[in-house]
């Protein structure tokens, strides 16, 4: 498969990596053809992985993944073109971080909209899914915990598409993979990232995953 990524940060460059680890070809896009950090990690990725602009990205992808700053996905997003991401699925790693006011940050939508849903609304014929932002980046592959398998909380309006990327998650080492149906559920789910930074500044581990226990 192929897969087109927006953005070069941790998350991008992890997933990028994760991909290809997994034998898929994989373009990281950023706003400058030119970027140095996508160019490098390009370079050791291998010929599986290139790199090019957002445009070239979603262009190249036949699965694309949204993994740059939250508040920024709409520019992202149109630079990247509503058309070219036209029936693909779209992963949405990201959360609407506003850090104006310091860290922690706070959501810069919350309650009546969500990251997912704007993400959704300026590509509206992607099929977006919120997936991985529950998570630091250094347990998106292949997690492991001595007490199993943390869990993955996804919603989208897609059906199909969130059959394909539960499969996905599969693949990333992801066993258990909980659907909290369309894409408004994003209003619930990126808080949750906020639960998990919180304990992390509060203990200074950040190894921490969230896991549902069920009877
Ligand atoms: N880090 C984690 O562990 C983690 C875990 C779960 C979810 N997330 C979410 O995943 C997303 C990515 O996180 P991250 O830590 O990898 O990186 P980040 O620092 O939040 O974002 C980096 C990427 O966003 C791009 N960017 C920043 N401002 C932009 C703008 N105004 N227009 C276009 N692009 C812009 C950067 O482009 P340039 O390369 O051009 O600067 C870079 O590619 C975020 O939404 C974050 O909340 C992060």
């Amino acid at each position: 498969m192929r897969v087109g990524i927006f953005g070069t940060g941790d998350v991008g460059r992890t997933l990028a990596s994760a991909f290809v680890t997994l034998g898929h070809e994989v373009k990281l896009g950023a706003r400058e053809a030119s970027n140095e950090k996508a160019a490098a990690w390009a370079k050791q990725a291998g010929p599986k992985g290139s790199h090019g602009t957002f445009a070239d990205a979603a262009g190249f992808a036949d699965l694309a993944v949204l993994a740059t700053h939250g508040i920024a996905n709409p520019e992202v997003l149109a630079a990247a073109g509503a058309e070219r991401l036209e029936g693909k699925v779209l992963i949405d790693t990201t959360n609407p971080l506003d850090f104006s006011k310091g860290v922690p940050p706070r959501l810069a939508v919350g309650h009546t909209d969500s990251g997912g849903e704007i993400a959704q609304r300026t590509v509206p014929r992607a099929r977006v899914v919120k997936a991985f932002n529950i998570v630091g980046h250094k347990s998106m592959f292949r997690p492991e915990y001595a007490g199993g398998p943390p869990d993955m909380l996804i919603c989208g309006n897609d059906a199909d598409a969130k059959k394909h990327v539960t499969a996905l998650l599969r693949d990333f080492g992801w066993p258990e993979v909980v659907d909290f149906g369309g894409i408004e559920a994003s209003r619930y789910l990126e808080p949750l990232c906020l639960v998990w930074t919180i304990y992390g500044a509060k203990t200074g581990s950040w190894n921490h995953a969230l896991k549902m226990l069920r009877k």
